[in-house]
């Protein structure tokens, strides 16, 4: 049985390897890309999200979401992680499709009342367009399948600052409402992904196994590696957005601790997730283990499926 996804996505580095981990994987059905403001513009994001779907020969929607948080000012993107375009050094993508005329929030809504209980959604970006849709039609936490969620550091430190990681830092509120709606959530956070690390010799092997979508891979993950490398002194990069992928189609990889989650909305510990156990909201699955070598197995195995 496939897992029917939408990745909502700012892409971004780690967000391409996630997109097309995803395109690989034959237990993946990409149902759609939404986008989000985070590591680029959004409109940068949907130029790349079609460009990332047209590269894997995939004729997925994509719909535009969110230009900057609920509530708060829109913080300048992560450009010197990620690239001015997205893709590390790589100029602006040029797509020949474009995005559809519906928004995020509307895109995740139909497809999760049109497919109810069959829609996973993956959120690797910040999460202000599963708010919107919340908002929208409160129904799709009855209809999605599970929301699976790149984001948080529940018991370690942050990566933006030292108490929050980038997607739930970009729009803490946003993050609040959806860690606090009544739908299944797994939390798929640093305390995972800081154990799944791919030195620069992965991605020669990745290129090895798709020379076309591979080396693309190679090359932007070349710019990624270097921004690791000015600040974690680590010859490598973690690999965020695809663990979220994966743990969303493969669960048996990671160890879960179900508990409700708090959200630091504002201050010095904004964007900080803090579980909050006897809190009045739904308990979310928290990823706390990893067995990371099988995920990177997996992750740089199934490029081979890739040209
Ligand atoms: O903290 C890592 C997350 O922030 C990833 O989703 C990365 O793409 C950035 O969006
Ligand atoms: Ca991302």
């Amino acid at each position: 049985m496939k897992t029917r996804m939408i990745i909502d996505t700012d892409p971004g580095i780690d967000d391409a390897m996630a997109i097309h981990y995803a395109a690989a994987d034959p237990d993946i059905e990409i149902v759609g890309l939404t986008t989000v403001f985070g590591n680029v513009y959004v409109e940068q994001a949907t130029r790349n999200a079609l460009h990332l779907l047209e590269m894997a020969g995939l004729e997925a929607p994509v719909a535009e979401g969110a230009a900057q948080p609920l509530s708060m000012p829109l913080a300048p993107p992560s450009h010197q992680v990620h690239g001015d375009e997205g893709f590390g050094d790589l100029p602006a993508a040029t797509p020949r499709g474009r995005a559809l005329d519906i928004s995020a929030a509307e895109f995740l809504v139909q497809s999760c009342a049109q497919n109810p209980g069959e829609v996973v959604i993956c959120a690797i970006g910040p999460l202000t367009n599963l708010a919107l849709a919340l908002r929208l039609d409160p129904a799709i936490a009855r209809n999605v399948k599970k929301v699976v969620i790149m984001g948080g550091a529940v018991e370690t430190a942050g990566n933006i600052t030292p108490y929050a990681e980038a997607n739930i830092y970009h729009d803490p509120h946003a993050a609040a409402e959806v860690l606090a709606a009544d739908w299944p959530v797994v939390l798929v956070g640093l305390d995972v992904t800081h154990e799944i690390l791919c030195p620069a010799s992965d991605f020669d092997e990745i290129r090895g196994n798709a020379p076309r979508i591979g080396g693309f891979i190679k090359d932007i993950s070349e710019f990624y590696i270097h921004f690791y490398e000015s600040v974690e002194k680590f010859g490598g990069c973690s690999l965020h957005d695809p663990a979220a992928v994966i743990a969303a189609a493969h669960p048996q990889y990671f160890t879960t601790k179900s508990v409700p989650v708090c959200v630091v909305a504002s201050g010095k510990a904004q964007g900080q997730t803090v579980a909050c156990p006897g809190a009045d909201s739904p308990a979310v699955s928290v990823c706390l283990g990893v067995d990371a070598g099988a995920v990177k197995a997996r992750f740089i195995d199934q490029y081979k499926n890739l040209d």
